[in-house]
């Protein structure tokens, strides 16, 4: 079993103005996969509290997978993507831009979303848009693949040639 987190950025929730709906959501979604999920927390839109809370994460290798959810738009404020390229190691761009292609089939807003994905050490980030039915649509785009990734980053050999079941 692998564990995640999960981190709702949020300058409205992070204050209490509106309940974190997505993050919850989330977090259920990978409960439903097989996740333990170990740690969730909400942040404001601050690129600092952001990269703190991932360099944690992974630094303490607390969780092999990290997904946030928020802050991916054009707002003056939206800085989950930059703090995720600041953190990363290596970015793993596939996952984005399969979670985009999906999405361009729910709806053409889905090219706004700035969704960066990548390992810092032995964790891989992935962030999520913000309102709930745009995270859900988001995860389930890459959910089943996202094992065989791990598997791999953990270093134990992954056998590509073996289909899902
Ligand atoms: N992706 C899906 N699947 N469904 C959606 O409704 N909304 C888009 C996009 N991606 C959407 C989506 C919109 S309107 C925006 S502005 C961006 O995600 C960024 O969202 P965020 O600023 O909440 O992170």
């Amino acid at each position: 079993m692998y564990q995640a987190a999960v981190l709702t950025v949020s300058d409205r929730s992070s204050k209490g103005e509106r309940p974190d709906t997505a993050g919850p959501l989330v977090a259920r979604l990978l409960e439903e996969a097989g996740y333990e999920v170990v740690r969730t927390a909400v942040v404001p839109d601050e690129q600092s509290q952001i990269e703190d809370f991932l360099k944690d994460i992974a630094d303490r290798r607390l969780a092999q997978l990290l997904l946030t959810t928020g802050g991916t738009g054009f707002a003056p404020r939206d800085v989950t993507p930059e703090a995720t390229l600041a953190v990363c190691e290596r970015m793993t761009p596939g996952i984005p831009e399969a979670m985009r292609y999906a999405s361009m089939r729910v709806t053409a807003r889905a090219m706004l979303s700035r969704a960066q994905a990548g390992i810092r050490g032995g964790t891989l980030i992935i962030n999520l848009p913000g309102s709930p039915k745009a995270a859900r649509e988001n995860l389930e785009a890459v959910l089943p693949a996202l094992e065989h990734g791990l598997e791999m980053l953990s270093g134990r050999p992954a056998d590509c040639a073996k289909l899902p079941d």
